[in-house]
Parts: structure tokens; sequence; C-alpha cells
């Protein structure tokens, strides 16, 4: 076996985990789940909560000024996209999928947004010379990095910003990952793997000559289920189930494994996330 780390070509890393993802668990993209406007509309109403403090400590850690013009990809919603607005002279906001389009469409006008400008297409679909106008004093790609090909992703990324790059993703494995990889054999008879984490972003970076900043937090969220029934109904589409012998693997997995309070359920959803954000001119 070669140990020599620096012959590993960690963009084929990401990519190989990236792919045995998406061919295993429910089997949608990370674009594709976001099809349905309802599941669009929930991920907004989501990032309403508590006075839309994710998006607060997101921005209040951007370096921006009123003339900034800002390049957020996988926009989602506009959770960020919208109160960046308020604060910037223009944002682009790069989204392919149709639900999460709608909800942002809808939230624009709602919001009297006259300086973002949407692109409905995945990153790695974009012609950063036609589809864009760089320079970007700031990139931000939020939760979005479900590109395969990461390397090519982040070298486009370069190629338009003339500031900041700030990356969210997720650092390691956490309780759902675990669910997942625990429960999906047993209900489908396939194995299941979580999305590439930082630790291959990171390395990918840092072979393409970035040495970025990074901070790891805990998102802390949680749902109560009021009964054994709701957390299953609530779960179930979660794990794509087909018949009612998978509903009592389900069930009974959730008996077993969820936290229970004064008879309710409660599904620890919180994530060991990382900001990792990086200067294009000083690097
Ligand atoms: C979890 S949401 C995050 C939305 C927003 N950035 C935020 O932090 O609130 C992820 C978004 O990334 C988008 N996305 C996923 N893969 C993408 C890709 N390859 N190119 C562009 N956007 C992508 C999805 O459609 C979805 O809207």
């Amino acid at each position: 076996m070669d140990l020599n780390y620096r012959n590993i070509d960690w963009g084929s890393v990401w990519t190989d985990q990236m792919n045995k993802h998406l061919d295993s668990g429910n089997k949608k993209e990370c674009a594709s789940v976001w099809e349905e406007k309802e599941s669009a509309k929930r991920f907004w109403e989501m990032s309403l909560r508590d006075e839309q403090k994710r998006a607060r400590d997101v921005i209040s850690k951007l370096y921006i000024s009123p003339e900034s013009r800002v390049l957020d990809i996988g926009a989602g919603p506009g959770s960020l996209a919208i109160p960046i607005s308020e604060k910037v002279k223009h944002v682009t906001a790069v989204e392919p999928s149709k639900g999460m389009i709608e909800v942002f469409e809808d939230n624009i006008a709602e919001y009297k947004c006259d300086n973002i400008s949407l692109i409905k297409k995945r990153w790695e679909d974009i012609d950063v010379e036609k589809d864009l106008d760089g320079n970007y004093d700031v990139v931000i790609a939020s939760f979005s990095l479900g590109m395969p090909d990461i390397r090519k992703a982040i070298e486009d990324m370069l190629a338009v910003a003339s500031g900041r790059i700030y990356l969210y993703w997720f650092a390691g494995i956490n309780s759902r990952d675990e669910h997942f990889m625990e429960l999906w054999p047993r209900l489908h008879g396939t194995e299941s793997y979580s999305k590439p984490h930082s630790d291959i972003l990171y390395s990918v970076l840092y072979q393409m000559g970035i040495h970025p900043n990074m901070e790891v937090f805990t998102f802390e969220r949680s749902e109560i289920y009021e009964s054994l029934e709701e957390a299953v109904d609530k779960l179930s589409d979660n794990f794509s189930l087909e018949n009612d012998h998978q509903r009592t693997i389900l069930e009974e997995y959730l008996e077993e494994n969820l936290k229970k309070e004064n008879g309710s359920y409660i599904y620890d959803a919180s994530t060991r996330r990382v900001r990792i954000w990086w200067d294009t001119q000083n690097n």
C-alpha cells in the first residue's frame, strides 16, 4: 500500500464518496431534494426561526460593505441572499431546484428586492464567462456543495472571485447519518454512505494550494414528535418506505433509539458544521 498522502487525488476521493452517497440512500441528488415547493417552503420557514439567527450569524462574519457584489451559490429560497441583499449593492444567486426557485421568486416579490439576479442552473452547468458578471467581492456556498467534481467547482469560484470565498459544510458524521447507516441496510438490504465531509474538502483545498481558515461549530436542532406513530409518519419519507414490513422495522428502531421525554419522542437533528473561508488575494 502506498501511504504517501501526496499521491492521493483528494478531488477523486470527494467524487467517489459523493457518487457512493448518491447511489445509496434515497437516491436523491443534493439539488433534486428541493424540487417540491412544499419542502422548499418548509426550509424557508425553518430559516426564519429565531428571527433568522442562522442568517444573522453568517452575515455578521461576511466581509461586506454597501458597495459589495456577492455571488451566492445554491441560494435555496434566498435564506441568505435576501437578508444579504439589504446590506450590499447586488447579489447574484445561483439555484437549480424548481421548488426552491419558486419560493425564492415569491420572496423576491414579497421583500421587494430589486438588487438580486437569479440564475436557474446548477453551478457545474454555469459558464463563468457567459453567465456571470465577475468579479465578486464575496462568493458564498452554504450547504450547497452537492457538486461531484468539487475541484472544478472551486476553480470556477476562484475564476470569478476578487475577494473572499466562504464555504459552509458538514464536519463529521451527525446523528442523521448514523441513523441512515444503521437503518438503510435493514430496510433496503444495501449500504448507505454519507456525503463527503469537511476533512476531504480541506484536503482538496490544500492540494489546490489554498490554506483556508476554519471554524467548527454545532448547529443544535431537534424534532419533537407527540407519539411513535407521528415519528414514523414524519420520517417514513426520508427512509423511502415502500411496505408495512419496512414500517415495522422503522417503528422498532425509533422506539429503541429515540430519546423519550414526557411521552414525546425526540429526534436529534443537530449537526457539526464548519465555516471555511479565505481571501483569494492573499492566500
Ligand atoms: C440546504 S439548501 C441551502 C440553501 C442556502 N444556501 C442556505 O444556506 O440556507 C442547499 C441548496 O443548494 C442547492 N444545490 C445543490 N446542489 C447544487 C449545485 N450543484 N449547484 C447549485 N446549487 C446546488 C440546492 O438546490 C438547495 O437549494
